[in-house]
Parts: structure tokens; sequence; C-alpha cells
């Protein structure tokens, strides 16, 4: 058992982990779990990994799931981080890399989260789960739920894609629709999840989706042999990925498998919903809600995330930046990915290769330098964005 505590990622709050949390009981900010690196780090070596299962799970140690816990799980983790010779070509680019999460269960990089969370959360006693989600989240917790013999109840706008919505249903998960956005749906779980018994799940609200998600960056500085690259561009919704990754960066330095570099990070969010892009420009340490949020790219459109003096510290320290994009571009660029790579990606990873574009217009990244794109999602949830 490595899991040491949770601490609040603003005023620094000790929680106990051993019962359900959800955010900081002081001033209402996301917790993170601290896990004992020493500990860790004696039970786990970098040399042990490539013995193990091609999964998130071979990160076992790392993970806050105490040994006597059960794992949930359908195989999340171990994806492929795929070289793109030929797009990297015409952008000058010969180091150009795609971690292509659309292989994971359910299609998308929610599973990685929700396996962990899930797991946690059976372990402590939830018996109902709740979420917001404005697409993949609500299919993945559905998966999870229903393979751990627990409730799921999703939340979502009306007008998600329609994959999405059928998704969750056949999964045997309670849906609602409701007219509005995901911060909608995330005050309709809050009003309603003390009398109805549920146990929130939103994105930073309970502290082990994050976990899930730092296996992005075990994985990435794994693939790469211990040495991260110079850029990522992430799609940035609630920005779990992001702050899970750079939270595996500092726990990789401490137990000495990586150095202190780090990669510029880049967020990369659509014009219609760009709160972290507007803040990152002005200047400012949190994200103001962005009003009339809109785009295909449904993981994309949150107008507010409570991780978002995260997000900005990391984008900053890092060097990195954060870049708005077209819905029109993000779907003329999805075949030009799909027929030079062969992945037919999600609107919120073609967002990522248009961003690119741009910043290597602008000079920011030079042409030896090794840049990771995630593909978050599968295109294939997406198809009503498309003509027939
Ligand atoms: C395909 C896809 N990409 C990116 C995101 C944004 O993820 P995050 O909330 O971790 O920023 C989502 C969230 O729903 C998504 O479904
Ligand atoms: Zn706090």
């Amino acid at each position: 058992m490595f899991l040491s505590h949770l601490e609040c990622t603003s005023c620094g709050l000790r929680h106990e982990w051993s019962r359900l949390q959800n955010l900081c009981t002081a001033c209402h900010k996301p917790l993170f779990a601290i896990v004992d690196l020493a500990k860790a780090g004696r039970a786990l070596t970098r040399e042990v990994l490539p013995t193990r299962e091609k999964s998130l799970w071979r990160y076992r140690e790392l993970l806050p799931l105490p040994a006597d816990a059960e794992t949930v799980s359908l195989g999340e983790g171990g994806t492929p981080l795929l070289r793109a010779t030929r797009l990297g070509g015409e952008l000058g680019l010969s180091n150009l890399w795609i971690k292509d999460e659309s292989q994971n269960p359910t299609q998308s990089f929610k599973a990685r989260g929700m396996a962990v969370a899930v797991s946690m959360a059976k372990y402590l006693g939830a018996s109902k789960l709740a979420v917001p989600s404005a697409g993949n989240a609500g299919g993945a917790l559905a998966a999870y739920a229903a393979r751990a013999g627990l409730e799921a109840h999703i939340f979502m706008p009306r007008d998600t894609p329609r994959a999405n919505i059928i998704e969750c249903r056949e999964l045997g998960a309670h849906v609602a629709l409701v007219d509005g956005l995901i911060t909608d749906c995330g005050a309709e779980i809050a009003r309603r999840k003390t009398t109805e018994g549920w146990f929130d799940m939103s994105t930073l609200k309970e502290p082990y989706r994050v976990e899930g998600k730092k296996t992005l960056g075990y994985e990435l500085a794994e693939q790469f042999d211990w040495q991260l690259p110079d850029v990522i561009l992430y799609p940035t919704g609630g920005g779990t990925g992001l702050i899970g990754m750079w939270k595996a960066f500092d726990e990789m330095e401490v137990l000495g498998w990586i150095g202190k570099k780090r990669p510029r990070m880049f967020s990369v969010q659509a014009t219609g919903c760009a709160p972290i892009v507007r803040a990152f420009e002005n200047g400012d340490s949190t994200a103001a809600e962005f009003p009339d949020a809109h785009t295909c790219a449904s993981g994309l459109r949150v107008p507010r995330a409570i991780g978002d003096f995260l997000i900005l510290n990391i984008l900053r320290r890092s060097n990195g930046g954060a870049v708005a994009v077209d819905d029109k571009e993000m779907i003329r660029i999805t075949r030009e990915v799909g027929s030079s790579e062969g992945l037919f990606v999600a609107p919120e990873g073609a967002a990522c290769f248009a961003a690119l574009k741009s910043l290597c217009r602008a000079g920011k990244i030079a042409s030896s330098e090794r840049v990771v794109i995630f593909n978050t999602g599968s295109g294939i949830k997406y198809l009503d964005s498309y003509e027939p």
C-alpha cells in the first residue's frame, strides 16, 4: 500500500484517503493523491516494467489502489505511440509522434481515469456513481460501472453526439439529457447527489480519475526510453490529462526515473469554447466562464474548469502555451490525418494537428524537436459532424 494521503492542490490541507472524498473540505479545490514515492520506488523499478502486462496496471505501485483492492479493468492503457513521418514531413518536423488513445476501451483516454476512479470508489464503498459528461467520460463510466457491478448515472447535454448517448444506455447506465452545457449537468448532480446517494465522479471533483490519467505521462516516458519529448499538444477540456501528466513527471523525477527536463505543454481548445486560451493570453491565473460555448469537439465544450489554476500554471511553468482552433479546420484536417497516417481521429485530436500547424508557422517549434500529439479519442463517435 503506497498511497499516503490526499492533499489539497490549493491550500495543502490533508484529507484521509480511506473514505470517499470529493473537493477540499476547506477551500473546495481539487485533491491530489499523494503516493509514498520512496516506498513505491523500492518496490518497483523501471527495469521491471517491460515484464508486466501492457496496460496502465503495470504502474500498480504508483496508483492509489490498496494491495487488497480488486482492479476494475477492461484492458486500458498500453496504447501505441506512433511515429507520424508523412504528416511530420509536410510540416518540416522530423520527430512527430501520435499517442493514439482511441485504442482504449470505449475508444477514448477517459477509460484510464475511470478504471482507476471506479476501482477506488468501489473499494471505498460507493454503489451509485454520477458524472456530468460531454461525451466520452460518460461512456467510460458506464462501461467501468457495469464491469464493477455498480450503478452509473450520467448527465449529458441533449446535443451530445448520438453515439455517446446510445453507448451509455447500452452499457446499462441511467442517462439524463439536460438542456444546457456540461456545467449545467454538473450543477444538477450537485443538487441531487445527497438525496439520491450518488458519489460525484466529475472531473477533478474526486481525486482518482487524475491518477488514472497520469499514466499517460508514465507511458510516454517509458515508450521514449525515459526521455520526455520537447513539446506536447493536448486537447483541453477539464484538463485532467494535462494535470495528470505533469504530476507523473514530478513523481518520476522523485523516483529518479527521469531528470529535470519537462516538455513545453500546449493546451488546445476550440475557438467556440476557449476559456484557457483566453486566460493564458490575458495573463490570468484562473479562467472565467466562456460564454455561449459551442464546438463539435464535444470534449472541449467545457466553459469553466475547476482545475483552471493548475492548467494555467503548468502551461506557464513549462514555457508552453494555448491555441484555439476553428471547428471547420478540425473537420478538414481529420481527413488529412486519416489519409496520411491511417487514423480516424476525434475532432479533439484533429484540433491538435491544426494547432501544431499554427505553432510551426509561428516558428515556435524547431524542426528537429520531438513533438507528441494526443489523439484522445476516435472519430467514429462523431459521425454527425461529417458529410454522409
Ligand atoms: C476525446 C476527448 N478529448 C479531450 C477531452 C478533454 O479532456 P480533459 O477533460 O482531460 O481536458 C475530452 C473530454 O471529454 C474528450 O472526450
Ligand atoms: Zn484546500
